[in-house]
């Protein structure tokens, strides 16, 4: 079997890169073959014994997504793309690479025609909601998306429908909760505390908190996403029916309950390591988002995701920092 991934430099990518090399196949096949596809140079996966293509390219510029396509990869995981902040700064570049950079793949494999007809994987968000939101956002809530990002996910996902319904491919979305363990150094996400507050105090180091312990927030953690992912790759048409968008489940709780979670799997020591120092603008921002999800949908489909917090500050410890905890 032949696998393209797309952003897969990227921390979701290389999850996702772990756990088909751990798993040696992908619904019961052998990955004999991987096609990985980045603007930043991606890197061979240790211990996958295929052949790697490793392409640094622009998939939105012309003819990037027609060269990763001409090889017939049999499934394709698209998780390229730009992140709400930037695509909200920078307008032109976040349609570019997450519209453009979509739609390009999308009719790439249209074109190919002659029964080609690739699984395709797409990472949406639940920003393709939009406030008010009732208590818990279901599926069939409407998509009214209140930042480009979340617009862009909206519209690759109703093009990902539309060409699954049209027969060129067998598309799936799935709209990602945040994804919190986020390995790796700090990025400028308003969200990135979610996972700072965990990650720095864990690894020995001080971690600002902007916003109130009573916010509320939904998440899984990056071996979930790479698990939903390869779950999706595995359902039917019949099993999905006509709407192939839908909502992962995660574990909802609020900052205060994330402290918590801390203290009891690291101790009193490591949760000190969090200093409050309120940002107004992030506290807005985050004020903004959806809270609450209801997967019964993806749950009744098999996605799984963690039971509680502690569960995924444990995934965090043990995928990222090898067990450790610093003292
Ligand atoms: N992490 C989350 O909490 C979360 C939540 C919801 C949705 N998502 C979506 O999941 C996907 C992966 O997220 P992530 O957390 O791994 O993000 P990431 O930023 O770590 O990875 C995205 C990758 O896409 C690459 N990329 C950007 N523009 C590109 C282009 N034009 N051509 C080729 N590659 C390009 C980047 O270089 C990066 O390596 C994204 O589409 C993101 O929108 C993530």
């Amino acid at each position: 079997m032949h696998i393209l991934i797309t952003g897969a430099a990227g921390m979701i990518g290389r999850k996702l890169m772990t756990r088909l090399t751990k798993d040696g196949g992908l619904n019961g096949q052998p990955i004999d073959r991987l096609t990985l596809v980045d603007v930043v140079a991606p890197e061979r996966p240790p211990g996958f014994n295929g052949t790697v293509e490793l392409i640094s390219r622009d998939l939105a510029d012309d003819g990037a997504a027609a060269a990763v396509i001409a090889a017939r990869p049999d499934a394709v995981f698209h998780l390229a793309g730009v992140v709400s902040a930037e695509a909200e700064t920078d307008l032109e570049k976040g349609y570019r690479v997450n519209l453009d950079g979509t739609r390009e793949l999308l009719d790439a494999i249209r074109r190919t025609g002659d029964g080609y007809r690739p699984k395709v994987m797409f990472t949406s968000s639940c920003a393709v909601y939009g406030a008010p939101f009732p208590d818990a956002i279901g599926d069939d809530f409407h998509l009214t998306p209140l930042t480009s990002y979340g617009t862009a996910k909206a519209m690759s996902e109703l093009l990902l429908a539309d060409y699954t319904r049209r027969g060129f491919l067998d598309g799936v979305g799935v709209r990602l909760p945040a994804i919190c363990v986020r390995p790796g150094k700090p990025n400028k996400a308003a969200s990135g505390f979610f996972s700072s507050i965990i990650r720095e105090p864990l690894a020995g180091e001080e971690a600002l908190l902007p916003v109130s312990e009573s916010v509320l927030h939904t998440f899984a953690s990056p071996r979930s996403a790479a698990g939903f992912l390869v779950h999706a790759a595995s359902l039917t048409r019949e099993q999905l029916g006509d709407r192939i968008n839908l909502a992962m489940p995660g574990v909802c709780c609020t900052v205060g309950e994330q402290i918590e979670a801390l203290r009891r799997v690291a101790g009193d020591t490591v949760a000190a390591r969090i200093r409050r120092a309120k940002d107004d603008l992030v506290e807005r921002i985050v004020a903004g988002w959806p809270h609450r999800f209801d997967a019964r949908r993806a749950l009744a489909l098999g996605f799984t995701a963690e039971k509680d917090f502690d569960e995924i500050i444990r995934v965090h410890i043990e995928d990222d920092r090898g067990g450790r905890v610093a003292a």
